[in-house]
C-alpha cells in the first residue's frame, strides 16, 4: 500500500522527525518470523519489531505458523465510525462478524501453543466471536475483562454501555501466565482506603492486591496529539496495553496486532524489549512517526508479582 506521508501525519507533528537511515539503532530482523518469499514488505522498522501498511488478512498471511506469543486485536467495532480512506467501518452486520473471524482464524493459526489471544470489542461482536474462538478454533477461554470506560451516550431502552469486553484466550494452557497486581485503591482527597477489607487491611501484601477481571482504571486518551480532527487513528491507552503484555509475555517474546492505529501495542513492546510485528491500512507513518519520537506512554502503576 502507497501513502502519503505528508497528509493527516507528519505534518501534524511539529518535532524532529529523525531519518531512520541515520538512526544507529539496529533495525528488526522479521525473516525467522514471515514466510518465506512474503508478498508483502515492513513500511517501517524499529529495534524490536516492523510495522506494514496492509490490510490485516494479507499481513497475517505471511506469518508463520505457531511463532506469536501473544495476539492483541482492536479491530474497527462497526459503529460507523471514520478511520482513514480504506477502512469501512460500516458493514452488513453479517459481513462484519465474517470479516472478523477470517482474521482470527488466520491470526490464531499464527499462535504458539499456550499463546494468548486477546480481543477488544464492543460485548454485541465479542460475544459471537468468543463463541467461534472456542467452538470453531477450539481456543480456551480465560477471561472476559470488562474494561470501565464510560465515552458513549445513553441509549433509549437499554442499560447506559459502560464497559469495553476484553477477551483473554489462549491456545491451550497458557505457557505464560504472569500475576499484576494494583496499588491499594485510595482516596484522592482524604488518603483512606476507598474499600473496607473486612478487617483484613493488615494482612495484605503491600504490592497490591491482585488484578481483577473489571479494570476501571484505564484512562480515556484525550491528548490533542491524538484528537486533532485531522487526525483519524484511534490510541487506546498505553495502560491496557501494559498490562496484556505484562501478564501474556516475557521480555523477548514476539506480539502481534493486525490493526495497529496509532502504535500503542508497538510502542509499549518497544518499551517493553518485547518484539512485534502489526500492520495498519491506514495508519503506518502515524505509527512511523510515533515509534521514532515520543512513544507517549501513560503511567502505570501496576506491580508485577513474580514471587
Ligand atoms: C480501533 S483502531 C486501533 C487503535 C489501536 N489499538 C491504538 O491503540 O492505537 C482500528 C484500526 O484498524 C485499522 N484498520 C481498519 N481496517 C483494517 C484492515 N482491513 N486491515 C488493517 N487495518 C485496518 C484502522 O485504520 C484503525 O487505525
Amino acid at each position: 500500500m502507497d501513502f502519503d506521508d505528508t497528509v493527516d501525519t507528519l505534518d501534524l507533528f511539529s518535532t524532529d522527525s529523525k531519518d531512520i537511515a541515520l538512526d544507529p539503532r539496529p533495525v528488526f530482523d522479521e525473516s525467522p518470523f514471515v514466510m518465506d518469499e512474503p508478498e508483502v514488505a515492513p513500511y517501517f522498522r524499529s529495534p524490536h519489531g516492523a510495522v506494514y501498511g496492509e490490510d490485516c488478512n494479507l499481513f497475517l498471511q505471511n506469518i508463520k505458523d505457531e511463532v506469536v506469543d501473544t495476539i492483541f486485536a482492536d479491530p474497527p467495532f462497526n459503529l460507523k465510525k471514520e478511520y482513514g480512506k480504506n477502512s469501512n467501518d460500516n458493514l452488513p452486520p453479517d459481513e462484519y462478524i465474517s470479516w472478523c473471524k477470517s482474521w482470527i482464524k488466520e491470526a490464531a493459526r499464527t499462535l504458539k501453543p499456550g499463546g494468548a489471544f486477546f480481543l477488544y470489542n464492543i460485548p454485541k461482536w465479542n460475544v459471537i466471536l468468543g463463541a467461534y474462538m472456542a467452538e470453531e478454533l477450539g481456543l480456551e477461554f480465560r477471561h472476559w475483562i470488562a474494561v470501565d470506560l464510560k465515552v458513549g451516550l445513553p441509549i433509549r431502552n437499554r442499560l447506559y454501555p459502560a464497559h469495553y469486553s476484553l477477551l483473554y484466550y489462549t491456545k491451550g494452557r497458557p505457557k505464560t501466565f504472569r500475576k499484576v497486581r494494583t496499588p491499594i485503591a485510595t482516596c484522592r482527597h482524604c488518603g483512606g482506603d476507598i474499600k473496607d477489607y473486612g478487617g483484613h487491611r493488615k494482612a495484605m501484601n503491600p504490592k497490591g492486591v491482585n488484578l481483577t477481571d473489571i479494570w476501571t482504571d484505564i484512562p480515556p486518551v484525550r491528548h490533542q496529539k491524538y484528537k486533532s480532527d485531522k487526525r483519524k487513528a484511534n490510541a487506546l491507552s498505553s495502560k491496557l496495553l501494559d498490562r496484556v503484555v505484562e501478564i501474556s509475555t516475557e521480555p523477548g517474546d514476539l506480539v502481534i496486532d493486525p490493526f495497529g492505529g496509532s502504535g500503542t501495542t508497538f510502542a509499549v513492546c518497544e518499551a517493553k524489549h518485547r518484539k512485534w510485528l502489526g500492520t495498519d491500512i491506514d495508519f503506518a507513518p502515524v505509527i512511523k512517526h510515533r515509534l521514532q519520537n515520543d512513544l507517549y506512554l501513560h503511567q502505570n502503576t501496576d506491580v508485577l508479582d513474580l514471587d
